[in-house]
């Protein structure tokens, strides 16, 4: 990783890359397999499905247990396999999932999507809860969205429109500012983008993704056929408000 990126990949760890884990390590994504891997690290080396953390029909009714089994088990596991295989040999072996997206372009195709639906997956199961939304969210993200947003619903209300209105497949984004940690805004990002990757996405997208909503139709087709909304309202009422904390520099 040169100079340049790695100052990026800083940037997007928060306030003291040192001090702050990276979300990807706080989400047990695991690491790029490569050369750089002692043979006594060989057997955790790549990037790995994370456990759900819950059983596949803790979401219903608001996910139905089909969806959360496919979805899971299927579609997220593809993308770490296809990842891991498009870094076999590649400069970027042995890296943090970070660094991998901040290094991409928008050519970089196979490691655009599978780098980028690794991370994104691992995110939404993390934030995702069995128990209806609670409000004993950390004190520090309650006081960030107040400033931020004037409030809790107006939030909620910003997350939802932006789910809403993403064209196609995509992703809805809650994302703290880099250099301003008590700063957090919504964005959206088509396909399998998100805020990590500094070299595709605008730079008001760009920012450490603490909750990203999944609006892909393979998220909710099945149990919600075309009704997009009906499924982001009722995914926002599952958020484990106190994960979204955990993730934040
Ligand atoms: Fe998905």
């Amino acid at each position: 990783m040169d100079k340049r990126t790695f100052l990026k990949v800083g940037s997007i760890a928060g306030v003291g890359v040192i001090a702050t884990p990276l979300v990807s390590t706080l989400l047990g994504c695991g690491r790029a397999p490569g050369p750089t891997e002692s043979s006594a690290d060989n057997s955790t080396s790549g990037f790995t499905l994370p456990e759900l953390g819950f059983a596949f029909d803790a979401l219903e009714p608001a996910v139905d247990q089909e969806t959360m089994r496919i979805h899971h088990g299927k579609h997220h596991a593809g993308y770490v396999r296809k990842l891991n295989a498009a870094l076999t040999n590649h400069p970027l072996s042995g890296q943090s999932l970070e660094a991998v997206l901040a290094a991409l372009t928008a050519s970089d195709t196979g490691l655009r999507n599978n780098g980028g639906g690794h991370f994104n997956h691992a995110l939404f199961w993390k934030v995702l809860s069995p128990a209806e939304a609670h409000n004993d969210k950390a004190d520090l993200l309650a006081e960030r969205i107040q400033t931020s947003f004037g409030g809790h619903e107006a939030m909620l209300e910003a997350l939802t429109k932006a789910a809403g209105t993403r064209f196609g497949s995509g992703w809805a984004w809650l994302v703290q500012d880099a250099n301003e940690p008590d700063r957090l805004f919504v964005a959206s990002t088509p396909n399998q983008d998100n805020p990590l990757m500094t070299g595709i996405v605008e730079s008001d997208v760009q920012g450490r993704p603490i909750l990203g909503i999944d609006v892909w139709e393979h998220a909710y087709y099945l149990n919600y056929q075309n009704r997009r909304t009906d499924y982001v309202t009722a995914v926002l009422s599952r958020i484990n408000w106190k994960a979204v904390a955990g993730l934040m520099a």
